[in-house]
Parts: C-alpha cells; structure tokens; sequence
C-alpha cells in the first residue's frame, strides 16, 4: 500500500467534469451557468483539446441554403448508422440540433455567412432530403474549415466568463468508488505541481474523448488516448459498439492529418491513377458524397486492385484544382495550409494524395440521451450512480455501425447541453459531498505507484507501436475471421506485455514518461476489446466491413455489443432501440443501404 508515499490534496465540487474538449466545455458552461460548483479536470490547455482539430462543420437542419427538415436528417443519421442506431437518441440530437446551433451562435462562434448574413451551410457525406429521395443537403453549418476551433474558443471563453473552475494539465488517473458503487469523485495527478489530488463530488462526467491513438495512422491528436474508456473498464463497467472504428476517407497519405469532407462538399472528388472519378461505379446517386464507410470502403478496393496513385500505388488523389481559387481561400484556408505543408502541393493546382485514416469511435461508454451512464443489469438497464459521460468517449449510440460526417460536433454540443440539463434536476448546488476515505482511493494509488516505478525491459514507445501497428494491420477497413483472429491472439499478447513496462523517468513533475504509460495503460484494454467485439460480430455492418460475412444480418446483429475486461474478456449484447422519442416521427424500419 502506498498511499504514504503521495500528500494527497482535496478538492470538493457540485460536478466534476474530466475533459475539456467540446462536450466537456458544453457540458461546464451549462452546469456553471446553473450555479453548480463545477470544475473541469483536463490533461491539456482546453483550446488544444481535439476538437480544436474539426474541420469541415455542425450539422443542424437551419434550412438556411434550401429546404429542410430535423425528420430528414434523423433518418439520414439512421440510414448512416446503418441500423445500428437507437432511434430516440438520434431522435433527440436531430430535433435539438438547430437550438444547439442557435445557442453557440448567441455565445459567440463566428460561423461563415450566407450573402444575406445567415450561417453558411455546406453539403457533406449522407445529408440528404426528403428521407434521401431529394438532393444532397445543404445541412453543415461552418465557420470557414476551423469549426472545431471556433466552438472550442468560444465555449472556453464563456466558461470563464461563467466562472467554471479549471484544473489545467492534471492527468485523472482513475475513478473512485463507494461501498455501494456509487461513484464519488475522480483521483489526478498535476503534471505542474507533480501532486496527487482527490475530487469529490456529486457527479463526474467522463468528456475525454476517443482513443484513436490504439491505431498507428489516425487523424486523432496524440492526446487521444481514451482515458475515460479506461477508466470506466477499470471501474468493472462494459463498453459498447467497440468494434465500430471509423475510416475518414480523406487523411493526407503518409501524415494522417485529416482533409476535411467539407472539400468534397465545396466540389472536389476523387480520382485513380487512371484519373477516373471511381465513386461513380460505387455510389451512382451521390458519389463522392457517400457515407465514409461506403468511400473507404471504395478507396481501399481502387487501391487493392491496382489503381492507386503513385509509385506504390498506395493512396487515392482527391482533386480541387478545378475550384475556383478564391473559394479555395475563402472557404477552405486550413486545407490549402495542410496540403502544403503535409503533402507538399498547391491545391489550386495539384491533386492531394489521400488514404483512408482512422477518424473516430463510434463505440464508448454506453449512456442515455441524458448523459447518464448506463448498464445492463439481467433484462433492465440501469442507470450508473453518480456518473456521465458524454462525446466521443460515450456511446449514446447516435452514430450506431457509421457515423456521418459532421454529426461528430453536434453530437458534442448537444449531449453536453443534456448533461447539463440532468445534471441541475439531479444535483443541488451547495449540496453536502460524499467523503472520500482512503480505502476507495488505495488500489488507484497502487496502480499509479506500481506504472511509475516500473523497471521492466519494454518502454512505453515500443509496446505502443506493436499495439498500433497490429490493430491497423487486423482490425481494418476490411476485416476476415483468419486476420481478426491472429490479431486477437497479438492483441491479447501486447496487453500482457505491459507487466514488462520500464519507466525511465522517476519525478514527479512534467513527467511525460508516466502520463504516456498511463496513457497506453487506458489505450491497450480498448485495443483489445475493440478487436475482440469485432472477432464476435459476424456480420457487415457500417465501418465494421467483413469480407466473410459480406451481408447485414438484421435478425441475429441489431444489437448493441457490450463489452468488459478484468481477469478475461466478457461480452453480451442488448437490442437496439425500436422506439421513437416522440409521436412526431416513426421508426425507420431496416433497409438496404444504397447511396
Ligand atoms: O471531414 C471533416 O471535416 C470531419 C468532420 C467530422 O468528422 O465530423
């Protein structure tokens, strides 16, 4: 035991939120603006947080470039998710988008504007009208191709303004208990004052993200290490819908850096190396403007068959040469700097050489539409004492099998929002806070103790890479029974490996060496469990693309994966939600999926 090694700081809040990035920052404005006490707990400057790396836009059906319709978007997202969505959550972000929009705009985002100075809304991948038998929508609100980062800014100065606490550069190292499981508070460790503090409060709410970072080429900052995941898995709590990892088509070859669907939506397309516009063949009514599963899907075929560009034949050119120029500039300023400075060419005149490139997890830590935690408890689900989660690292189960481009953001603001909603019916500001006794905190602090003097033969580096490459090499865009299951046999040893894991670096301050083995701590159990649930699921559906199991199997698959790990792997499974929030709309029944 060692919790006398560590002078461990108290802290006492109404709500702890972990994670500072657009979910987490909504989700602290709201409850701060409600008088709760918050703090925001968060491993990087909040305006470096990933959603600072959002490109291309929100959507929201504001109807601002042609008609439009919170129906039509609900099952555009639906149709996306290939079936694998619950309808009422995605019910309630459709229906809730345009409020969301509306709030952000009165915050502050300087969104682009139409001539007549409404926001400016762009076409992008599988927004459609008129339950996709219209024309492409005009549907993703920008602000130029740096949303993300005028949201994050906005959203963090209007925290402060709203007096939100925040804990900068503190590393959450795990979630604490009660007797009864409720949870409590959150156990970090400042990176500045190299100190271990203990938060109490009446509820935490987990916003940290997606862990892009199991894969070797991602589009996800290196800070995508999903922590909240992790922690959640330690806490004995299942994950959902993890084998669902989604491809962006457009990652610049070689770097990852994202290239923003916003550039198919201003017009640009993809070419092979025989110049042909090769989305044509795959999705005739809308081609480059598919879902992302269905143009990576493409890509990686054009690319397996022989017709990729360059002198290996390895990446996809994505052309916007044709554009005219100033809308390049004005619309897309980030992209014209990314492609140069990353794939060394002139858009206005050279193709970008493009691969597809992890992007995000659909699957995380299962929750309602109000944020709460969820779990699976005999027939029932239950409500998680004392815990949300919200964003990327939860799966509200909004983007089912697929995510559309675009709803990534959305998804943030609105389910941050709910957060806060819930989060003052159920927490009464100044209310008295649970005490944190030092048996809850002990098996965390033997943990952190045990990572940080760890003296075996593997550094932190070398069992990343071996996790990242086996993960990009097994559990890809196209998957077969023979390759997940030599994967789940490395995966299973990478994971293991940790035991040998050699710390250099002893202090306490800055050290980076422990916030990168804690890290890769939080990143191997969802590695595993990701190919593990993708090993299970025999079936195609959305991103998860097996080359044996070509069809969707509504009878046996539309369900949701739910998975554990601790002494060995668990996974069960829950039916997807056959209902609607409301009477305003119908359930969209399963069908083929044709763009
Ligand atoms: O392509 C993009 O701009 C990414 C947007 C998203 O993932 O939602």
């Amino acid at each position: 035991m060692n919790m006398k090694a560590y002078n461990i700081i108290e802290h006492k809040y109404d709500v702890i939120v972990v994670g500072a990035g657009g979910a987490g920052l909504r989700a602290t404005l709201g409850m701060a603006e409600k008088n709760l006490k918050t703090a925001c707990i968060t491993k990087v400057f909040p305006t470096r947080s990933h959603t600072v790396a959002a490109q291309g836009g929100i959507s929201a059906s504001l109807g601002n470039m042609g008609k439009d319709d919170w129906r039509w978007h609900m099952y555009d997202t639906v149709k996306g998710a290939d079936w694998l969505g619950d309808q009422d959550t995605i019910e309630y972000m459709c229906r809730n988008a345009a409020e969301s929009i509306i709030e952000l705009e009165n915050y502050g985002v300087p969104f682009s504007r139409t001539k007549d100075g409404k926001i400016y809304q762009r076409p992008f991948g599988g927004m459609t009208t008129k339950y996709g038998k219209g024309e492409p929508a005009q549907r993703t609100c920008a602000a130029a191709d740096r949303t993300g980062h005028a949201i994050l800014h906005t959203l963090y100065q209007q925290c402060l303004r709203a007096d939100a606490e925040f804990f900068i550069e503190y590393f959450t190292i795990d979630l604490i208990q009660n007797d009864s499981g409720e949870f409590i508070g959150v156990l970090a460790y400042s990176l500045e004052e190299g100190t271990i503090h203990k938060f109490s409060a009446n509820l935490v709410v987990l916003a940290t993200g997606g862990y892009g970072r199991a894969y070797f080429s991602a589009t996800s900052a290196h800070t995508c290490t999903g922590d909240g995941g992790g922690m959640a898995l330690r806490s004995g709590l299942s994950l959902q819908d993890m084998e669902f990892v989604q491809f962006h088509p457009t990652g610049v070859y070689g770097a990852g850096c994202l290239i923003t669907e916003g550039v198919r939506g201003e017009g640009g397309y993809l070419i092979n190396k025989d110049g042909e516009r090769f989305m044509e063949r795959y999705a005739p009514s809308v081609k480059d403007l598919a879902s992302r599963d269905v143009v990576s899907r493409a890509m990686t075929i054009e690319i397996d068959e022989g017709r990729g560009c360059g002198e290996e034949g390895e990446y996809i050119h994505l052309v916007l040469s044709h554009l005219d120029a100033n809308i390049i500039h004005k619309r897309l300023p980030g992209i014209f700097e990314t492609a140069k400075v990353f794939a060394g060419v002139d858009v206005t005149k050279e193709p970008i050489p493009v691969t597809p490139t992890v992007h995000y997890n659909m699957g995380g830590i299962p929750t309602n539409y109000h944020g709460e935690v969820v779990k699976k408890n005999g027939k029932s689900i239950d409500v998680v004492p004392g815990l949300m989660s919200i964003g990327e690292a939860a799966c509200v189960s909004v983007h089912g099998a697929n995510r559309l481009g675009s709803n990534s953001l959305l998804d943030l603001v609105v389910f941050g929002r709910a957060a806060a909603i819930r989060a003052c019916e159920v927490v009464k500001s100044g209310s008295s806070k649970p005490n944190i006794l030092d048996k809850y905190i002990e098996k965390a602090i033997d943990r952190f103790d045990k990572i940080r003097n760890s003296n075996g033969k593997l550094s932190t580096a070398k069992i990343r890479t071996t996790m990242q490459k086996t993960m990009q090499k097994h559990a890809a865009v196209f998957r077969t029974e023979k390759s997940l299951k030599e994967g789940v046999e490395k995966m299973k040893e990478v994971y293991d490996s940790f035991k040998d894991i050699g710390i250099s670096d002893r202090s306490m301050i800055w050290n980076s060496d422990l916030v990168e083995a804690l890290e890769l701590d939080n990143l191997r159990s969802q590695a595993l469990i990701t190919i593990s649930a993708a090993l299970n699921r025999k079936e195609s559906r959305g991103a998860h693309a097996r080359e044996d199991y070509q069809e969707r199997d509504d009878k046996k698959w539309m369900k949701h994966t739910l998975i554990s790990i601790s002494d060995k792997i668990k996974i069960d499974y829950r039916e997807v939600s056959k209902k609607t929030l409301t009477d305003d709309v119908e359930f969209f029944p399963p069908k083929k999926r044709v763009y």
